[in-house]
């Protein structure tokens, strides 16, 4: 039987996160070592009794900072699901608010892995009984795994922070997918924000590499959306936006739900012509681009909700009705917006730099 309230762990990928959630969800992180032994092997002790718990352990796939790299991420779930496992936990959930290794997800050419495939067989070999994340590069992914895997959408807390503090909605405005597989992300946002669909083409000659081959859809007088899974190098947007610039938008406004920001993106966004870069806190987003240009809303709500859900053997997919309900507010003028936006400010800057999850000191 696991215990009534939802244990929460995290490693040290988001710990930010992590925090977020617990204090959405009335609790605390639970007392855990998540630190490296001296040849940099990666050393994790769980340090709360956790039999019969219903753990879930918040770790994003992503690289945190200089020193610890996506893998680093990789290895902390890997132990942490591991020890709680053998430690008697009832029931382990990894919560995965960004899915690393996720772009390589079937072989386009010979000799490729398929690296989402096996870091799910990782997380299952592990142990892992269940996983929550959020927009997975594509929905098959969930596939992957024979465990229950729900697979949240940012794209109403995106939506409503659209329509409620930039008053983008209806025919002044376009949503833009910047390739074809975004295609369908694309419409389900245009619904929500009641306008249209414009489509730019990319092509990639080689990886991280892309140049804009044609644009279809009605730009003229209209502030184009660019909706997108994830920055990484910024090149996908900051092209999209000079295409459809020249094809008559008068202001370019770009959604994603993951902002990577790898090496020079966040520079390369803010010198560009775009207005605003909108991105959640699925992966941290460091506090020196915050602000100006770069806005982080966060998924804390989201995830706490369908924690306390699961846990609760209550529906997820109830959380997109209350979502519809209060989105449909914000689209008649009456509501604010779904989730708290939280200023640079309201973030102690000690939440996006330390890293010690329990009492002894981290490698960051
Ligand atoms: C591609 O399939 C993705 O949805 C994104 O468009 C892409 O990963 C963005 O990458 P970058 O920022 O490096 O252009």
């Amino acid at each position: 039987m696991a215990t009534a309230k939802p244990v929460l762990f995290a490693g040290n990928s988001n710990r930010a996160l992590a925090e977020e959630i617990a204090k959405k969800m009335g609790t605390h992180v639970g007392k855990a070592l998540v630190t490296t032994f001296a040849n940099e092997e990666c050393r994790i002790e769980i340090r709360e009794n956790v039999r019969g718990a219903d753990a879930f352990v918040v770790q994003s796939l992503c690289k945190a900072d200089p020193q610890h790299s996506v893998n680093d991420s990789l290895m902390e779930m890997l132990l942490m699901i591991d020890a709680l496992r053998r430690a008697s936990a009832y029931r382990v959930t990894a919560v995965i608010p960004y899915y690393g290794y996720a772009k390589q997800d079937k072989k386009t050419k010979g000799r490729e892995p398929i690296s989402a495939k096996l870091v799910a067989n990782l997380l299952s070999t592990a142990g892992v009984q269940r996983v929550l994340t959020i927009d997975l590069h594509a929905a098959q992914i969930q596939g992957f795994f024979d465990e229950p895997v729900d697979n949240l959408s940012a794209g109403y807390i995106l939506a409503n922070y659209l329509i409620g503090k930039r008053k983008l909605q209806g025919s002044s405005c376009v949503v833009v997918s910047p390739d074809a597989g975004g295609v369908a992300r694309a419409e389900t946002f245009a619904k929500k924000l009641q306008t249209s669909v414009a489509i730019v083409f990319k092509r990639r000659p080689r990886p991280d590499v892309n140049e804009v081959s044609e644009v279809v859809g009605d730009l003229q007088g209209k502030t184009a959306i660019i909706v997108d899974d994830m920055i990484s190098t910024g090149g996908t947007l900051v092209k999209a936006a000079e295409a459809l610039l020249d094809r008559g938008a008068t202001s370019i406004v770009t959604c994603a739900t993951h902002g990577i920001f790898a090496a020079d993106a966040a520079q390369k966004l803010i010198d560009s012509r775009i207005s605003e870069v909108i991105v959640t806190d699925t992966i941290p987003v460091p506090l020196e681009i915050r602000g100006g240009k770069i806005t982080v809303l966060s998924v804390g709500k989201l995830l706490a909700d369908a924690i306390r859900r699961i846990s609760a053997n209550r529906s997820v997919s109830e959380i997109y009705e209350e979502q519809e309900e209060e989105l449909a507010r914000s689209q008649a003028g009456g509501g604010g917006p779904l989730f708290a936006v939280p200023a640079p400010s309201d973030q102690p800057e000690e939440t996006f730099v330390a890293a010690e999850t329990g009492s002894e000191a981290v490698k960051r």
